[in-house]
C-alpha cells in the first residue's frame, strides 16, 4: 500500500451532534456476515479520529531477497549480459524454467509485456487492414501492442460486475478484416474463456491472451495464458513475478513459437538466418537473473495471495457497500495481481468514491480507482483516425462506423466505481492485515454521514 502524507488532507471537522452520537453508540453493523476484529469504530481518522491501522507496513514489493542480489552480482560478473553470449545464461535458463512452471512447449521472453503482445501480432501476421478486438480496461501496452503493427484495435464493452471483455460484444464487433481477439485477463483473473474460444473457433479468429497480469492464475484447470493460440505475461515491476521491465510468450505449437523468437530477434531465427522484418526485443541477463531469483517460493505466495482474497471475499460477502470482482464458473485461482471491488455509493450516502477512498486512506488502507478513463476514451482514437496509414488502409466507411462505436458504456461505469487494491505486496499480508482493511471499510460505512461533508 502506498503511505502518504495524510495531514495535507486532514481538515478540521465540522462534526454534527448526530454523527457524534452514532459514533458513541457504537453502531453495530446491519449486514450479517460483517463481523468486527479489533473493534476500532470512532471517529474518522480524516476528522481528526484514531486509525484503524497505526504505524504498521504491509508486505514490500518487488519481492527481493540476498540470493536474487547474488544472482544479479555472478551476472555482472560473468560478462555474459546478452542472450545471444551463451546458450545457458539466464535469459535461455528462465525461459525454460517458466515454460516449465506454465506447462508450455516453449517460452521467449521480450523486454516488456508489451513487447510480448507485439510479438505475437506480429508472428501471426496481423498489420495494416487488420482488426484485433480487446478490452478498453487495460494498461496502454494492450492497445500499443496493435497499434505498433498498424492494425486496427477494436475494444468491446465489458461484463461490469466482471470488468472482463463482454463475449457478446465481441461477436458483435466482429467484421471481415477481424483477425484475432486480445482478451484481457484483468486483475489477473480469467476472462469467460469457453465463450471466447468458441467465438473464435466459430469466425476462425485467433487469440492472444493478454495475460500480462494473470501468472499462474487457473481456469477449468488450465494455467491462464494457455488457453488461447498464445498467452503474453509481463514482469513490469509491480506484478506478481518481476524484473522491473519484461516479458513474456508462452505457446505449445512449436512453429509459431519459432516465429515469436525470430519477430523480438530483429526477423533473426534459431538457425541466424535474417527471415523477416522484425523488432530488437531481446530480453537482457540481468532481468532474467532477477526474474530466476523470483521463481523460488512463487508458487507459495501465490497460494497466501489467494487464500487472503478468499478470506476478504468472505468478509464482505453480506456487505453491499463494496462488492468484490464477480468470477466466472470454472474460476480456479487468479493472480491477484489486484483485488477489485465495485464502489456502490447508494450504500454510502452518495457520498462520491473519491471521499470514500481518502476516508480509507487516512484509516491506512489505501485503495486505488484505478484508471482515469478506458482506453476508448484517451485521444489516441483521433489520433490514429487521421493517420495516412490508417486512411489508406481501412475504408472512410469503416473508420466513420469505427469512430461512431467508439462507446463502452459498462467500461465507462467501472470506470467510476472500481476500489481496488495493489495487491502484489498487500495480499501477502496476514489475516490481521486482512482485517484491517475490512475494519476501516466498515469504519468508514459507519461514519457514511460525514463523508459528503469531506
Ligand atoms: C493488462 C496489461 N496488458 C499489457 C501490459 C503491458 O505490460 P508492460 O508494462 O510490461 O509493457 C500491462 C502492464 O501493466 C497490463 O497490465
Amino acid at each position: 500500500m502506498k503511505k502518504k502524507d495524510f495531514t495535507r488532507r486532514r481538515f478540521i471537522a465540522t462534526v454534527s451532534a448526530g454523527s457524534v452520537a452514532a459514533a458513541a453508540s457504537n453502531v453495530v453493523s446491519p449486514f450479517g456476515n460483517i463481523t468486527y476484529f479489533n473493534r476500532q469504530s470512532g471517529k474518522l481518522a480524516i476528522l481528526g479520529g484514531d486509525p484503524v491501522r497505526k504505524n504498521k507496513d504491509w508486505p514490500k514489493w518487488p519481492y527481493v531477497d540476498e540470493k536474487m542480489v547474488d544472482g544479479i552480482v555472478k551476472t555482472t560478473r560473468s560478462g555474459i549480459w546478452c542472450r545471444i553470449q551463451s546458450e545457458t545464461g539466464t535469459v535461455p535458463t528462465f525461459e525454460k524454467e517458466y515454460a516449465s512452471l506454465m506447462g508450455t512447449r516453449g517460452c521467449v521472453s521480450t523486454g516488456s509485456g508489451t513487447q510480448a503482445l507485439n510479438t505475437c501480432v506480429e508472428a501471426l501476421g496481423i498489420g495494416p487492414g487488420d482488426e484485433v478486438i480487446t478490452s478498453p480496461l487495460t494498461d496502454p501496452g494492450t492497445i500499443s501492442s496493435i497499434l505498433t503493427s498498424r492494425a486496427l484495435p477494436v475494444m468491446a464493452d465489458l461484463d461490469r460486475e466482471s470488468f472482463q471483455i463482454d463475449p457478446d460484444e465481441i461477436e458483435k464487433r466482429i467484421t471481415p478484416n477481424t483477425k484475432a481477439i486480445m482478451p484481457v485477463l484483468i486483475g489477473g483473473q480469467p476472462c469467460n474463456m469457453d465463450r471466447i474460444m468458441a467465438i473464435a473457433a466459430k469466425h476462425n479468429l485467433r487469440v492472444i491472451e493478454d495475460a500480462a497480469q494473470a501468472h499462474l492464475g487457473v481456469y477449468k484447470g488450465k494455467k491462464l495464458g494457455t488457453i488461447g493460440d498464445l498467452g503474453c505475461f509481463s514482469f513490469q515491476a509491480s506484478k506478481t513475478i518481476a524484473c522491473g521491465e519484461g516479458g513474456a510468450v508462452i505457446g505449445n505449437n512449436e512453429e509459431l513459437m519459432d516465429k515469436c523468437f525470430t519477430v523480438q530477434n530483429h526477423g533473426t531465427n534459431h538457425q541466424g538466418r535474417t527471415v523477416v522484418g522484425g523488432p530488437k526485443y531481446r530480453m537482457n541477463e540481468f532481468e532474467a537473473a532477477i526474474l530466476l531469483g523470483q521463481l523460488p517460493g512463487v508458487k507459495e505466495r501465490f497460494a497466501i495471495r489467494n487464500k487472503n482474497a478468499a478470506y476478504l471475499n468472505s468478509r464482505l460477502k453480506d456487505f453491499p457497500g463494496l462488492v468484490p470482482q464477480k468470477l466466472y464458473e470454472g474460476t480456479e485461482s487468479g493472480s491477484y495481481y489486484l483485488y477489485m471491488t465495485t464502489y456502490k455509493k447508494e450504500h454510502f450516502d452518495n457520498a462520491p468514491r473519491s471521499k470514500f477512498l481518502r476516508a480509507l486512506e487516512a484509516e491506512g488502507v489505501s485503495l486505488s480507482a484505478y484508471l482515469p478513463n478506458g482506453l476508448h476514451r484517451e485521444p489516441w482514437t483521433e489520433h490514429i483516425l487521421n493517420l495516412k496509414v490508417y486512411q489508406k488502409m481501412y475504408s472512410p466507411e469503416r473508420l466513420k462506423q469505427y469512430r461512431d462505436e467508439l462507446s463502452c458504456p459498462n467500461c465507462d461505469k467501472a470506470i467510476d466505481e472500481i476500489a481496488m487494491i495493489w495487491a502484489s505486496g498487500p495480499l501477502l499480508g496476514s489475516e490481521q492485515d486482512m482485517d484491517d482493511i475490512i475494519n476501516a471499510v466498515m469504519k468508514v460505512h459507519e461514519n457514511r454521514d460525514k463523508l459528503n461533508s469531506l
